[in-house]
Formats: structure tokens, C-alpha cells, sequence
């Protein structure tokens, strides 16, 4: 059974043909980053447009690359929130418009279940399982129980763990997005040179908090002159889009490298307590890592380095970020259930995937 894909939340185009849930047999990826790197984040209206122009060439090569015709498909599952509204509904009215022309069944899909599908598409993860899902919008825990229900175990109260990577990296001069940049640079730098002390927080202990840290790192920053390595970054930047890790470190001194390094150490060590925390609490029998920053080196082999005593599982670098076939993954065990969405179904910017009971 082949389920096209399409997923638009946020700045990625993208469209994938999976059959059975697990096999991918395609997953095309148009990303935007070249437009919004010069504003330093994702700015909404320009997404749509994007979205826009990308959307048709998007989904008939994902169907050409997969050797498929809309009559191949048991159905098209789209993205339906949470994400940019104006984003989400281009995707999405493109996949109503699709199903409503060709007959096919529409599967209205969670962007943080597809995150969390990522990384068990083929895996025979055993429930239930623990799902840290982190990404420039997302830092949330879910308990994953057999037959993919959820509860909400902890989340951010503030900024997202990847917004907190891409903060830093603004405010140092190393573009958008950041995480990519810090996670090359960090293994060049001493991650216990800088020692953050984090707010205790009340309440759930299994809650995050980053803004914290972001503002630890601000006053780290102005507590010493950085204005001519931050502008030789910017050159570099605005020469070559995509500088080399040497480019880089060419234009960062020492102690810029030690905080980059102690700022992801700080961060992965926050994830990484709560997430086993949280395993620990419901005696889990996997934990699933997933979202943008699960492309993280550091938090990869931290985790590997945590000898857990049940596996986790990470989504290949590809399928971490925002991608189509986890859309299309996370809808194979609706289409079984026979669990459609009607085709006047709407984009929720702010869709949950489960609340705390
Ligand atoms: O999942 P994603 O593509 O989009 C959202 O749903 O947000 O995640 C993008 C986020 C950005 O904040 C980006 O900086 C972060 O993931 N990211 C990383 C890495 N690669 C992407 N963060 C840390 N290390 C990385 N290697
Ligand atoms: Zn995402």
C-alpha cells in the first residue's frame, strides 16, 4: 500500500511515496533556507510563496521518482498542523484538491507524529517507548504506547532546544540556522570551559526551559568585545553561504569555540536527564530521539555513551529534519485503522499531539 506524503509546515516543500509504512520509495525535500538565511529566521509570508512555487514540481517528481501514479496510491496524507498556517495550507488544500480530483483518501497527519514515525519506520521498537522530540518549534516527551497513542510527559516552557541553537548562532554571527554551524564548531572547543548555572524550575520536573541558558550566553557575549570576530563572520557569511568548518574556525577564537562547545553540552545534558527521567518513570522499553536536532553529533553520542538499558533510536540525518516521509510513515497505521480526514478539514497552527493527564 504506497501513501504519498506532502508536508509543508514550515520552510521545506516536501513529498514522499512510502509503501507499507516503511519502505521509502521516494522523499524529495525542496528547502528554503536560502531565502530566509538573510533575515535570520523563517519569515511566514515568504514560506508561503515558496511553498507555493515548489508544491507541483515537488509532488510529481516524488511520484516520478517512485515510479508511481495517483492510482498506485491508498491514499495522500498531509500535514495538517502544527506549524505556519499560511504554509500548512498549501500542503494541505493541494492534498484535498488531489484527493478530491482523483478519489483517493485524504490522512491528515500530525507534523510532531511524523517526527516521531522518522525514527521507527522499519525499527521493531518495543512499547512503550519514550519520544524526545526536539526541532526548532518542538521540545516535547511523549510517552508512545502500543498502537501509537501519546501522552505529553514534559515539554518547553519557553524557547525550543533548536530555536535556542539558533539563537546563539545569530547572535555570534554564524547565520541561520545555527545548530548545524554549533554542532560542527563544538567538537573544536572545551565543553566544560563555560560553566552556565540553570534556574531550578517548579512544577514538572520533567518540563525544559532554554531561555534561560540563551540569556547566559547574551551576557557572556557582552561581558567581552566580540564586535570583530562577529563582523568577520558576517563577511565570511555573506561571501560564501555555506562556509567550510576551517572558514570557519579561521574567523572564531578559542574561547568563542569553548562556549560554543559548553552551550551544546549544556543543552544535551538537559535533554538527555529528562528524557531518561522520563524513561525511567514508565519503566520504557525504547526511547525515540527525533526532530532537527536529533542531527546533532554531540547528543548522538551522548546517548550512545549513556549505556541506557533499552535502545534508542535516532532517524537517519535525512529523515531528522523536516521531511515528507514521516508524514507518509506515521499515516500507514491510520490507513489500516481506516482513520480518514474529510476533505473540508482545515490547518491547526497550534495542533497538540497530546495533553498531560
Ligand atoms: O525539524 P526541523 O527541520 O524543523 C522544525 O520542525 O522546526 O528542525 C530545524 C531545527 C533548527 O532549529 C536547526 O538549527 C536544528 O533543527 N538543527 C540542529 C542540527 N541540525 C538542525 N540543531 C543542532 N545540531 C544540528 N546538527
Ligand atoms: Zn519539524
Amino acid at each position: 500500500m504506497r501513501i504519498l506524503g506532502i508536508e509543508s509546515s514550515c520552510d521545506e516543500t516536501a513529498a514522499a511515496v512510502v509503501e507499507d509504512g516503511v519502505s521509502i520509495l521516494s522523499s524529495v525535500v525542496a528547502s528554503q533556507l536560502t531565502t530566509h538565511a538573510r533575515y535570520g529566521g523563517v519569515v511566514p509570508e515568504l514560506a508561503s510563496r515558496e511553498h507555493l512555487r515548489a508544491i507541483v514540481p515537488v509532488v510529481r517528481m516524488a511520484l516520478a521518482e517512485a515510479n508511481s501514479n495517483y492510482s498506485d496510491l491508498s491514499a495522500i496524507a498531509a500535514t495538517v498542523g502544527p506549524g505556519l498556517v499560511g504554509s500548512l495550507l498549501v500542503g494541505l488544500t493541494f492534498a484535498k484538491s488531489l484527493c478530491f480530483a482523483r478519489g483517493i483518501p485524504l490522512i491528515g497527519v500530525n507534523h510532531i507524529e511524523g517526527h516521531i514515525h522518522a525514527a521507527i519506520l522499519d525499527a521493531q521498537v518495543e512499547y512503550p517507548a519514550i519520544a524526545l522530540v526536539v526541532s526548532g518549534g518542538h521540545t516535547h516527551l511523549f510517552q508512545v504506547n502500543p498502537g501509537f497513542s501519546y501522552k505529553l510527559m514534559g515539554k518547553t516552557r519557553d524557547d525550543a532546544a533548536g530555536e535556542a541553537f539558533d539563537k546563539v548562532g545569530k547572535l555570534l554571527g554564524f547565520g541561520y540556522p545555527g545548530g548545524p554551524v554549533i554542532d560542527q564548531l563544538a567538537p573544536h572547543g572545551n565543553p566544560r570551559a563555560v560553566k552556565f548555572t540553570l534556574a531550578k524550575m517548579k512544577g514538572n520536573a520533567l518540563d525544559f526551559s532554554f531561555s534561560g541558558l540563551k540569556t547566559a550566553v547574551l551576557r557572556w557575549t557582552e561581558a567581552r568585545n566580540l564586535d570583530a570576530e562577529i563582523q568577520a563572520r558576517k563577511q565570511l557569511l555573506a561571501a560564501n553561504a555555506k562556509p567550510t568548518v576551517d572558514e570557519w574556525l579561521a574567523v572564531t577564537p578559542k574561547a568563542t569555540l569553548d562556549l560554543l562547545a559548553s552551550f551544546q553540552r549544556t543543552v544535551i545534558e538537559e535533554l538527555l536527564r529528562r528524557a531518561a527521567a522520563a524513561a525511567e518513570s514508565i519503566e520504557a522499553r525504547a526511547l525515540i530521539v527525533s526532530g532537527g536536532v536529533a542531527c546533532n553529533s554531540g547528543l548522538r553520542a551522548a546517548a550512545a555513551e549513556m549505556n541506557l538499558l533499552y535502545p534508542v533510536y535516532f532517524p537517519s540525518k535525512s529523515l531528522s529534519t523536516d521531511n515528507a516521509a514521516m508524514i507518509a510513515a506515521a499515516a500507514f497505521p491510520k490507513l489500516k485503522r481506516g482513520e480518514f480526514t474529510e476533505l473540508n478539514a482545515t490547518a491547526a497552527a497550534n495542533l497538540t499531539l497530546a495533553e498531560y493527564n
